[in-house]
């Protein structure tokens, strides 16, 4: 059988020095994009020591033994001739062989044109973007052995076939001529699913399609959400705004700046004025309109809770200053005093 490969190249003294080792089989040359392979068979059971292959090529065209050796005496069953920079469009010869210790095999030889050989690799990856019932699809070009853009080589188109997740029998088909696209109109807040694969029309090559990509499609919702949402920030800046702008006003009116040291011990008659905030900030606002008279009322409503402080009964520090006036339900006769008299009941504190 071997014998039947040699005459074919018309080799004579190779023929008879090859008789002894069988050539390989099956010989094939897996070619993607650009990347080729050449893979075989040989039964190692005809040897009894391993034998090793060297493998070459020629322009189809020359005579003879191949004079670019891609692998020399290797013991793998594959020799990569990828990055022998192979013209597209260039006819080639490929040789292999088997080599043993003192003899070699008949060459066994390959015709090979990428153009005509080689197929085209599906995508290397996709990107969708969901979008407002429609799907934003980005596609990355096949590449060559050296990342180049396979669109390098050939124009190249794409093709993306997508369907409704829940309807996988209607398949709708859209041709791109550029890496990216748009896939409208589809149905809002829907699961779609799509694959795609790369074609040059004019090498009249397409490629498998790559594993499917399923997607949501956003809607209406959404949109009707970003219009909603000024419109209650708004409301929202509203109630707060004023409280932010009148903050000061509102404090002076309802927070009194210290405890006077008189109410240690209060009376019970103080008791009515122990009422809720807004109920004596109220009364404050309409009876007594300048601020420092409604200081001392509202140290008399803090009282509850200096009493809770010092539950011990002893000084607290604030309020030993003791310069403070006896508290009683005359006091609201002192609001006609100066404001002045508020600062003294601040001192305790710097003690
Ligand atoms: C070649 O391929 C055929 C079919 O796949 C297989 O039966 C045969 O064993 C292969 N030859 C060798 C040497 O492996
Ligand atoms: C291997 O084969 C050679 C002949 O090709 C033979 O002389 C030798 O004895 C064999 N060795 C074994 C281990 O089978
Ligand atoms: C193969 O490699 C050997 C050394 O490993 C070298 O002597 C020989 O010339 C090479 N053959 C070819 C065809 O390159
Ligand atoms: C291989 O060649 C060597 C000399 O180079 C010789 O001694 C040996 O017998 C040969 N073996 C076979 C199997 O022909
Ligand atoms: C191509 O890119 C891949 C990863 O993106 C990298 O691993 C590889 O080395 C690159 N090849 C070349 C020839 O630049
Ligand atoms: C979509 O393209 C595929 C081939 O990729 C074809 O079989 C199918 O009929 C096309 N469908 C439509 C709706 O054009």
């Amino acid at each position: 059988m071997p014998m039947n490969r040699c005459t074919s190249l018309a080799f004579i003294l190779t023929l008879t020095v090859a008789e002894a080792l069988l050539s390989p089989e099956n010989v094939t040359m897996e070619a993607v994009n650009t990347r080729y392979v050449l893979r075989w068979d040989w039964d190692q059971t005809h040897a009894n020591y391993t034998v090793k292959f060297t493998a070459g090529y020629t322009y189809s065209n020359e005579h003879g033994e191949p004079d670019k050796w891609v692998c020399n005496r290797t013991t793998e069953k594959q020799c990569d001739f990828s990055f022998q920079n192979l013209h597209y469009l260039a006819s080639y010869k490929v040789w292999v062989r088997a080599e043993g210790r003192n003899e070699s095999s008949c060459w066994h030889l390959l015709k090979f044109c990428p153009e005509e050989h080689a197929s085209l690799g599906p995508p290397p990856h996709v990107e969708v973007v969901s979008g407002e019932a429609m799907l934003m699809v980005n596609i990355a070009e096949p590449v060559t052995v050296y990342n180049a853009s396979m669109s390098s080589i050939m124009p190249l188109s794409f093709r993306v076939q997508y369907w409704e997740k829940d309807a996988t029998h209607q398949k709708s088909n859209q041709s791109l001529t550029a890496t990216w696209g748009t896939l409208s109109p589809l149905k809002p807040w829907t699961e779609y699913c799509l694959k795609v694969c790369a074609f040059s029309m004019e090498y009249d090559k397409t490629s498998p399609f790559t594993n499917k990509l399923c997607v949501q499609t956003r809607g209406k919702k959404n949109r009707l959400f970003w219009k909603i949402l000024p419109g209650v920030l708004i409301c929202l800046l509203l109630v707060i705004l004023p409280v932010y702008v009148y903050r000061n006003t509102i404090k002076s009116l309802c927070l009194p700046p210290n405890l006077p040291s008189s109410i240690q011990d209060p009376p019970p008659a103080v008791t009515p004025l122990l009422q809720p905030w807004e109920e004596s900030c109220t009364v404050l606002a309409v009876v007594a309109a300048p601020t420092p008279q409604c200081q001392p009322e509202f140290e008399q409503r803090e009282l509850p809770q200096a009493q809770r402080q010092d539950s011990s009964g002893q000084d607290s520090g604030i309020c030993s200053g003791g310069e403070g006036e006896e508290s009683s339900p005359e006091w609201p006769a002192e609001l006609s005093e100066p404001p002045t008299a508020s600062p003294q009941w601040v001192t305790p504190f710097s003690q």
